[in-house]
């Protein structure tokens, strides 16, 4: 692999990266952004244009350096289709994370999702290499997260493997931090936590920030900050949308314009993992849209109020119970959803007590 040099230059941009990011903060992370040269980790990363094509920017292009000390997401590879596999996180988003994991010195931390290994280089940093355990479950990508993080000065335990099982070897954990998206606390994660630790996870299009109180028990509630990872890889079955064109059609005072991107986080709630999509007329504007779940389940809602449902889930009724909890008059904030896991079940609750709740999907992943 090349070994890209800290020139003068990359290190200017990203004392001046660093600065920006820890504005208005407590600093406690600035140090490990302004030494950790995030270039060593995304030597290459994507862009993509108007017309969809993918183009590789790489050292010695014009533009990469500042690209790679930007507040940005950087997708960092791709598959044979052309979806998005693995990308380094938008730092900010990152530094939210790692505040909101609360570290102390001598603290063992697990993070799923090793992706560049940027994320491990800047735990090394501020914990030491021995404190730090990272799970991809792209053997490809931990290889080459290991030889960048030597080339960073840094040797934590990186295994290739499915995160959400954990790395039992290494526990227990005071700390754990997932970076890819979850639809429940898995299992393994709450058995491998030490007693009090605290998890940072991606939930839906939120995050979650959990105290762990006891064995598989954990409170908390969402970060106020939206975001979106990409999933946990699974293989989810395509939508059926051939199929639901002969359901018998059902009418929905819920217009389908905007309402999809309104709900998107109550819904990524009450719907773990669903999809969306829509479909536009000459003129851009949305005549329908469509969402379906991995269980099969599929919904369609045209421009009149015409609503077709199939498989085991109405999705559309789910839409329609949210719409009627969450009026327009009403902004979402994540910070008002609670989160509480036991072992059997874990909860969603919108301003309890008494408030609506949700119950995530089984937690064994
Ligand atoms: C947003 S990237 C992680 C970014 C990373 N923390 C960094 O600093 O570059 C998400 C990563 O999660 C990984 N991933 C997806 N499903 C996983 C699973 N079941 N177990 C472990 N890693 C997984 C993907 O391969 C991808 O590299």
């Amino acid at each position: 692999m090349n070994h890209w040099p800290d020139t003068g230059v990359s290190a200017a941009l990203r004392q001046k990266y660093a600065t920006d990011l820890a504005l208005d903060r407590d600093g406690e992370w600035l140090q490990a952004f302004a030494d950790v040269p995030r270039h060593i980790f995304v030597p290459t990363f994507y862009t993509q244009s108007t017309d969809m094509s993918w183009q590789p920017v790489t050292w010695g292009d014009g533009g990469y350096l500042e690209a790679v000390y930007r507040d940005a997401a950087l997708t960092t590879q791709l598959d044979e289709r052309g979806v998005p596999t693995s990308s380094s996180s938008q730092p900010s988003l990152m530094l939210t994370m790692l505040e909101a994991l609360d570290v102390r010195d001598g603290h063992r931390v697990f993070e799923l999702g090793t992706g560049t290994g940027y994320n491990a280089a800047l735990l090394s940093h501020r914990l030491g290499e021995g404190h730090v355990t990272s799970v991809d479950v792209d053997p490809g990508l931990v290889a080459a997260a290991i030889s960048r993080l030597r080339q960073a000065g840094h040797r934590p335990t990186l295994a290739a493997g499915d995160g959400a099982l954990g790395y039992a070897r290494r526990a227990p954990y005071d700390r754990l931090i997932a970076t890819a998206g979850l639809q429940a606390v898995p299992a393994a994660l709450l058995e491998q936590a030490a007693d009090d630790a605290v998890m940072v996870a991606p939930l839906g299009y939120g995050i979650i920030r959990a105290q762990v109180t006891g064995p598989g028990h954990a409170t908390g509630r969402f970060l106020p900050t939206p975001a979106h990872f990409m999933a946990l890889r699974t293989s989810p079955a395509p939508p059926d949308l051939d199929a639901v064109r002969h359901e018998r059609p059902g009418s929905t005072s819920v217009a389908p314009q905007g309402v999809l991107e309104r709900l998107k986080f109550p819904l990524s709630i009450a719907l773990p993992g669903y999809t969306s999509c829509s479909w536009k007329d000459d003129r851009g504007e949305v005549t329908a849209v469509g969402l379906w779940t991995a269980d099969g389940s599929v919904a369609t809602v045209d421009s009149t109020g015409t609503v077709r449902q199939s498989g085991p889930r109405r999705l559309w009724d789910s839409v329609e119970k949210l719409a009627a909890t969450f009026t327009e008059d009403i902004e979402i904030a994540h910070d008002d959803f609670r989160v509480a896991i036991t072992p059997t079940r874990q909860t969603v609750t919108y301003r309890e007590p008494g408030g609506p709740s949700w119950h995530l999907p089984s937690a064994s992943r």
